[in-house]
């Protein structure tokens, strides 16, 4: 199906971005908007609720907090799962070993700063996509409407 996804460069990974938005662009990902900003931490929070809790949130809602973010809006067919196989897997470790072509492994410097993040299922994509960009709507074809 069309879908919707957030794809975040992270503070740490901000020299890459221009090649990152190139390798997104070459992988056919339409970037339907595009914002910079450092995250509040407000912000930061409410984009990794669901790991509250977990040992490395801390540091997580820091590092997010500690420079600007470039935040993306990815529209096209089954974009979650497109992005998250083009990042690689969370560890960069992991990524240079098994995906040696994908983001992470070319970008990310450790588990924390691992250069980016994309939305893991369709609700949270829109849940996240509102609290970043506010009420954005699109067609059934993925344009904005
Ligand atoms: P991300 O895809 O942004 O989603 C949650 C983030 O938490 C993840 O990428 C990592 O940056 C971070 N993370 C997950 N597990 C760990 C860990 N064990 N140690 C440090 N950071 C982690």
């Amino acid at each position: 199906p069309m879908q919707q996804t957030l794809a975040v460069v992270k503070p740490d990974a901000q020299e890459h971005k221009d090649a990152i938005i190139a390798r997104i662009q070459e992988a056919g990902f339409n970037i339907a908007f595009q914002k910079e900003t450092s995250l509040t931490e407000e912000l930061a929070q409410q984009l990794y609720t669901e790991h509250e809790g977990k040992e490395f949130y801390g540091d997580l809602v820091e590092h997010m907090t500690s420079g600007p973010s470039l935040f993306m809006v990815l529209s096209v067919e089954d974009a979650v799962e497109r992005f998250r196989s083009l990042m690689g897997p969370t560890d960069p470790e992991v990524a240079k070993e098994q995906c040696p072509d994908s983001l992470r492994a070319q970008f990310a410097s450790d588990m924390l700063k691992n250069a980016l993040h994309g939305s893991s299922n369709p609700d949270h994509a829109h849940e996240k996509i509102k609290a970043i960009f506010g009420d954005i709507e699109f067609n059934p074809d993925g344009t904005v409407k």
